[in-house]
């Protein structure tokens, strides 16, 4: 199969990238290298930069290639950013995702497995949530994911296009190979974050707050291996080719682990004391966002292989210690 990789040089898309072409797939990467990378692109995979939002470039490349299903990743995805600058995300998000289907549909391309977040069900009504939850984003990004969800719903409809959308929770960890993994700019996540601390370029780590209603007072995230994400958008991509119809389906380990419990994982990990200090809540933080993936398991078949945290903090800590300005030289 060829399947295009949109977003391939970013963070998902890339260890994505590498997945398939280990299974063997011939693979074309498209991104406009505003947040990716190029040496995040696997060698073996075709090229071309350049951005959704250009019609007349997203065409070239389906006139060009014959692509049988595309995964798409091309979006910008930080919660913090979105609230600042929400026109950015309606923008990237969905204009970007509009002016794609338009291209798909006008070259007869019927499959898209597309990155989606537990952002989309903002405050939860339970844990672990369910995708079929109430769906109530709390800011923008996770709006326009929901959004986009929409989208290719109604436009399915109309076009028999069929799509997976893949709800995520906390995406972590790094390529075995350790030539890819994490690389923000600035970086807001927690895992890369903590890493600093030990590669010395950090102080100490903030908590976000230690009076939430959990075990230690600090917020509780699923926290899933990129290489398990990779793999269950593989197994989404057969779901489609196998003529499976349209579904949304959460992507985490089922398993809670709050801040301070992530640090305690990195110290052992690392050998390093790493220092903390408390701060205020950070705002808009659910106080546990804990995945239901039993609807990936039971129809995608899909099960992750890289669920133990320490594990995840070791292929990481691999990447980081080893590129601590991430692609940057
Ligand atoms: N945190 C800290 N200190 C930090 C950074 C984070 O205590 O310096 C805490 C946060 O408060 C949160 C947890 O660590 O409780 C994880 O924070 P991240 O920023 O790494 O991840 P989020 O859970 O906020 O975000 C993730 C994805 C988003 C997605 C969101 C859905 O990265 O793309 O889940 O809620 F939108």
């Amino acid at each position: 199969m060829t399947i295009l990789v949109l977003g391939g040089a970013g963070y998902i898309g890339s260890h994505t990238a590498y997945e398939l072409i280990d299974r063997g797939e011939d693979v074309v990467i498209v991104d406009n290298l505003e947040t990716g990378f190029l040496q995040a692109v696997h060698p073996k995979a075709r090229f071309y930069q350049g951005d959704i939002r250009n019609r007349s470039f997203i065409d070239s490349v389906f006139e060009k290639e014959k692509i049988d299903a595309v995964i798409h990743f091309a979006a910008n995805s930080l919660v913090g950013e979105s609230m600042v600058n929400p026109l950015k995300y309606y923008d990237n998000n969905l204009c970007g995702t509009k002016v794609l289907l338009e291209s798909m549909v006008a070259h007869d391309i019927d499959k898209i497995v597309f990155s989606s977040t537990a952002a989309t069900y903002g405050e939860p009504e339970r844990v672990p949530i369910l995708e079929t939850d109430r769906t109530e984003p709390t800011n923008t990004y996770g709006e326009t994911k929901l959004s986009m969800e929409k989208m290719f719903h109604w436009t399915g409809k109309a076009h028999n296009l069929r799509y997976v959308s893949l709800r995520y929770f906390n995406a972590c960890g790094a390529h075995k190979s350790g030539l890819i993994g994490e690389a923000h700019n600035p970086e807001s996540h927690l895992v890369p974050l903590i890493l600093q601390v030990p590669n010395g370029q950090r102080e100490a780590i903030s908590i976000f707050g230690e009076d939430y209603d959990t075990t230690d007072g600090t917020c509780v995230r699923d926290y899933i291996h990129v290489t398990d994400l990779a793999q269950a958008h593989i197994r989404a991509v057969d779901y489609l080719v196998k003529g499976n119809e349209s579904s949304i389906f959460n992507l985490g380990n089922g398993i809670g682990f709050t801040v301070k419990e992530v640090i305690e994982a990195a110290r052992k990990v690392t050998g390093d004391p790493i220092k903390t200090v408390i701060v205020p809540r950070r705002a808009g933080d659910p106080a546990k966002l804990i995945a239901s993936s039993e609807k990936a398991r039971t129809i995608l078949g899909w099960k992750p292989e890289h669920a133990d945290l320490e594990e995840i903090i070791a292929s990481a800590w691999n990447w980081h210690k080893n590129h601590p300005n991430g692609f940057a030289k």
